[in-house]
C-alpha cells in the first residue's frame, strides 16, 4: 500500500567559509552599506572558493542530512537538486553529487525552477514516494550564483550568494505530513530576470561574452512587485487546501530574497515576528538553497519540533512560485 504522506526526516546544510561584507561591496560597485541595509536586508553574504562549484556545495549539505538520517548513500533511491547554477549544463549537477556521496542507487536530476527550487522538488519527491515509486529522496537547493553575477551590476551583485541546503524525505503514515502545496508559473515574465546568453538562443560568442550576456539581468523593480502578490497568493492557497489559519502556523520559512518582501508578506498574514524566520541578514539571496539553509538553521535552533505546522513559500525567476505546509 503506497504511504499517505512524506516526512522530513532529517536536514544538513552548508555555506562556504568566505565572508563578503557590505563594506567589502562599497569597494566593488558604487553602493553604500546603507543602500544594502536598507533596501534588501542583507549585511553578509558568503562566497565559494574558485575551486568549488555547486555540486560541491550540495555534497558537504547532503553529507550531513544523509548521516543524521543514518541512510547510507548506496539507500539513496531518487536525488533531486534544485539549482539554476549547475556545473555544467550536462550532466546535471544530480549526477556529480551522485557519484560524490557514492549513492549509486539513486536516480537523479536537477530541477530548474530558480528560487522555488527546493519546493517543487520537495513535491515532486511527495509524489514520487506517496505513489510507491521511491522509498527515500534525498532532495537538495545548491547554488553558486557569484558565479553568474556581473560583478559592475551593484542592482544585482549586492544580493546573490552561494551556499546549499539538503533534506532526506521519507514516507509518512504518521502525524508527520505534507499538508498541502501550491505551485505556479508565469513564463511572461521570463524576461525580466533571466541570463540571456550560452543557451540555445544566444550561443556562447565573443559577442555574448562581450555583451556580458552570461550574467544575471535582473529587473529588480517588477520582480518585487509580482514578487510580493505571489507570495501572498500561494501561501494563501496552501493555508486554504490544509484547512488552516495563521494561527495554527509555528514558523514561516521564506525564501529569503528581500527584507522587504519577507515583511510584507509577514505583516499580510498578521504574523509576529518570531515566527517568521529570517537568516537574509547572514547569507543575501541563495536562491533554490534559502528555504533549505533556514529550514536546517531553524531545527538546529530547536525553533521546529515534531509535530509544529511550518509554512514555505517562494518565488523566483521564471517566474516561478510556490508554497507548502508540513506538520514536521
Ligand atoms: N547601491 C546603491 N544604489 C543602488 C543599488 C546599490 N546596490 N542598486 C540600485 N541602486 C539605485 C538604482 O540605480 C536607483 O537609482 P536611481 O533612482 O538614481 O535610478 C535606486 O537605487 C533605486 O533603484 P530600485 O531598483 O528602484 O531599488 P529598489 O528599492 O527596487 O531595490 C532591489 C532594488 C533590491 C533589487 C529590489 O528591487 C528587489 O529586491 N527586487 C526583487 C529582486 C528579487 O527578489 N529577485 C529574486 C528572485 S531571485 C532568483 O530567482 C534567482
Amino acid at each position: 500500500m503506497a504511504p499517505q504522506s512524506i516526512m522530513i526526516k532529517s536536514t544538513g546544510s552548508y555555506v562556504p567559509e568566505k565572508v563578503l561584507t557590505n563594506l567589502d561591496l562599497e569597494k566593488i560597485v558604487d553602493t553604500t552599506d546603507e543602500w544594502i541595509t536598507a533596501r534588501t536586508g542583507i549585511k553578509t553574504r558568503r562566497v565559494a572558493a574558485k575551486n568549488e562549484a555547486t555540486s560541491d556545495l550540495a555534497y558537504e549539505a547532503s553529507k550531513i542530512a544523509l548521516e543524521r538520517a543514518e541512510l547510507e548513500p548506496e539507500d539513496v533511491e531518487l536525488i533531486l537538486v534544485g539549482t539554476i547554477t549547475p556545473d555544467m549544463f550536462f550532466p546535471s549537477t544530480g549526477c556529480f553529487l551522485q557519484e560524490r556521496l557514492g549513492a549509486k542507487n539513486a536516480t537523479a536530476m536537477d530541477i530548474s525552477a530558480a528560487c522555488s527550487g527546493y519546493i517543487y522538488a520537495l513535491v515532486i519527491a511527495n509524489n514520487f514516494i506517496t505513489t510507491n515509486s521511491y522509498t527515500n529522496a534525498l532532495i537538495v537547493g545548491a547554488e553558486k550564483l557569484t558565479s553568474i553575477v556581473d560583478w559592475e551590476d551593484r542592482s544585482t551583485c549586492v544580493i546573490f550568494a552561494d551556499g546549499a541546503g539538503a533534506s532526506v524525505i521519507v514516507p509518512s503514515n504518521g502525524s508527520s505530513k505534507l499538508l498541502a502545496f501550491d505551485m505556479g508559473t508565469d513564463g511572461g515574465f521570463s524576461e525580466q530576470l533571466y541570463i540571456p546568453g550560452g543557451g540555445s538562443r544566444n550561443p556562447a560568442s565573443i559577442e555574448t561574452v562581450t555583451k556580458k550576456m552570461h550574467a544575471i539581468k535582473m529587473n529588480g523593480n517588477t520582480i518585487f512587485k509580482v514578487a510580493v502578490n505571489k507570495m501572498r497568493d500561494t501561501f494563501v492557497n496552501s493555508m486554504k487546501k490544509a484547512g488552516i489559519t495563521t494561527d495554527d502556523i509555528s514558523l514561516l520559512i521564506p525564501h529569503q530574497a528581500n527584507l522587504r518582501i519577507i515583511e510584507s508578506l509577514r505583516k499580510f498574514l498578521h504574523l509576529p515576528k518570531e515566527k517568521v524566520y529570517v537568516n537574509i541578514d547572514r547569507y543575501g539571496n541563495t536562491s533554490a538553497a534559502s528555504i533549505a539553509i533556514a529550514l536546517d538553521e531553524a531545527i538546529g535552533k530547536g525553533l521546529i519540533k515534531r509535530g509544529d505546522i511550518i509554512g514555505f513559500a517562494a518565488f523566483g525567476g521564471g517566474l516561478t512560485w510556490g508554497s507548502a505546509i508540513i506538520q514536521y
